[in-house]
């Protein structure tokens, strides 16, 4: 049977990439096989094109056809191998980060975005997505904590903030079904039982 593709999302500093092995542990203790993958990157070329595009000054649009042309070599190599084996897909961000990010934060235009998702992904969509969600506060004070270099979209404003957590928010709103948002500002306890609640339901 083929495997569940769950990805999860969020603005920078929401914490989501701490959860992501915890929640792969919690489907592996059930018994399934997990693969956990990242977007940019994932596979040896994507993670190439991961430093290019986290760290070299492009446009929007080049940036945009970077993540799909990354997307394509990750979904090709590593994610439809794996579902079509029966293995669970856990993958930090997917296409709902271009959404976000190059089409709310930089006005990319929808269409292009669609119409590339179309050809990239043939018909592959994730079957749960969860959108960790915090102000913008508290994700520059979580950054700060972290005391590591930022790249270029962590070093963005506050105002490209709102923009790419309103357009997770707003895909959320369109998508109840598939897509569930997270308030990290909750404890790692309240977290972590929501998540086991997402899992419940899987
Ligand atoms: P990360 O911090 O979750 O590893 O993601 C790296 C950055 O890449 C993050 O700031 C969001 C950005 N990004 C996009 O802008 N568009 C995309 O399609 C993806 C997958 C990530």
């Amino acid at each position: 049977m083929r495997g569940k593709f769950i990805t999860f999302e969020g603005v920078d500093g929401a914490g989501k990439s701490t959860h992501v092995e915890w929640f792969a542990n919690e489907l592996r203790s059930s018994g399934r096989a997990v693969l956990v993958t990242r977007e940019p990157g994932g596979s040896q070329l994507a993670e190439k094109l991961r430093d290019l595009v986290l760290h070299e000054p492009m446009d929007a649009v080049t940036e945009t056809l970077l993540m799909f042309t990354a997307r394509d070599d990750h979904l090709k190599k590593c994610i439809l191998p794996a579902l079509s084996a029966g293995t669970w897909v856990v993958c930090d961000r997917f296409t709902d980060a271009t959404f976000a990010y190059q089409g709310g934060g930089k006005g990319v235009d929808a269409g292009l975005i669609d119409s590339l998702a179309k050809v990239v992904h043939s018909g592959t969509h994730p079957d749960c997505t969860l959108v960790f969600d915090c102000p913008y506060e508290v994700s520059r004070e979580r950054m700060a904590k972290s005391g590591r270099a930022l790249d270029r979209f962590e070093r963005e404003g506050q105002a490209f903030f709102e923009r790419v957590r309103n357009a997770y928010l707003a895909t959320a709103r369109t998508e109840p079904g598939r897509v569930r948002v997270v308030d990290s500002t909750l404890t790692l306890e309240a977290i972590r039982a929501e998540l086991r609640s997402v899992i419940n339901g899987l």
